[in-house]
């Protein structure tokens, strides 16, 4: 396999940590759309337990600290990410209601019934939609929400540049009727679904991606793996721009009624 068609996680873990936490956010995504995405939402008092799953260093867990009542935990992976997250909370003075944990989200730390809200932008096809969408289910009281950005094709057909590109990446991309489909399945109402506009993958994050590359770059001169990284971004936001009208992330809302 070529580099050009490398799986980010076959990359070093410490270079992508550190390539991507210099960035507001470490995927597509805006505070307008979060916004959005929550206005569908109508459970939320001072009370409810949010998570935000797979939250890197919490650009929309600020946002969603910002516009809705509750508590908000932020589990991630990577550990540099939650430390950057938890800075983040006390200089926005949100320590007393957001609180970031290392941890992996095929074992989260929740009880059955505890959440009034399950939130994760652009992480859940690190476990895989439907497999995320049935495991997280129980963490949810009856009553509670479930929103997720997933990759998703806009067409039925595509052209296979674009197609081998994804099936390598992530298998499980799929149409928009097919993930609704899903997340009913999954035992989820189907509230609300929209496309992130292109400004969520061009303004607020590959223009970002471009400035910090060539900071990147410097740091590690002469790092094959670092040089890879970021010729394999330079090459996904190459085939974004030439294939957009064919794919993008979907937000998709749900919610539990028993
Ligand atoms: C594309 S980033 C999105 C980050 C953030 N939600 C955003 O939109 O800016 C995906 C995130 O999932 C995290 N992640 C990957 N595998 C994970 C796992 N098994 N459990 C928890 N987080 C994970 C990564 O560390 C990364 O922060």
């Amino acid at each position: 396999m070529s580099n050009e068609n490398k799986s980010i996680h076959e990359f070093d873990f410490n270079l992508i940590c550190d390539y991507f936490s210099s960035m507001e956010r470490q995927g597509p995504g805006s505070p307008e759309v979060t916004i959005k995405a929550l206005s569908f939402i109508d459970n939320l008092t001072d009370e409810s337990s949010i998570a935000d799953i797979g939250c890197g260093t919490g650009g929309q867990t600020m946002v969603l600290t910002q516009n809705a009542p509750g508590h908000i935990k932020g589990i991630d992976l990577f550990s540099k990410f939650i430390d950057l997250f938890n800075s983040n909370a006390r200089r926005l003075n949100f320590q007393e209601r957001v609180k970031g944990i290392a941890g992996s989200m095929d074992e989260l730390p929740f009880r059955d019934g505890e959440l009034d809200l399950i939130w994760s932008e652009g992480a859940i096809y690190n476990i895989g939609f439907k497999r995320g969408l049935n495991e997280w289910r129980r963490f949810l009281k009856t009553g509670g929400y479930i929103a997720v950005t997933e990759a998703s094709w806009f067409t039925n057909e595509r052209p296979s540049e674009i197609f081998d590109f994804w099936h390598d990446a992530y298998s499980e991309i799929d149409t928009i009727p097919n993930k609704v489909k899903q997340m009913q399945d999954a035992g989820y109402i189907p509230v609300a679904t929209f496309i992130l506009p292109e400004n969520c993958w061009i303004e607020h994050f590959y223009v970002l991606q471009m400035e910090a590359q060539e900071i990147f770059l410097k740091k590690y001169a002469g790092n094959k793996t670092a040089e890879a990284l970021v010729s394999n971004e330079r090459h996904e936001m190459q085939l974004y721009y030439k294939y957009k009208d064919y794919y993008g992330y979907v937000f998709y809302i749900g919610k539990k009624i028993n």
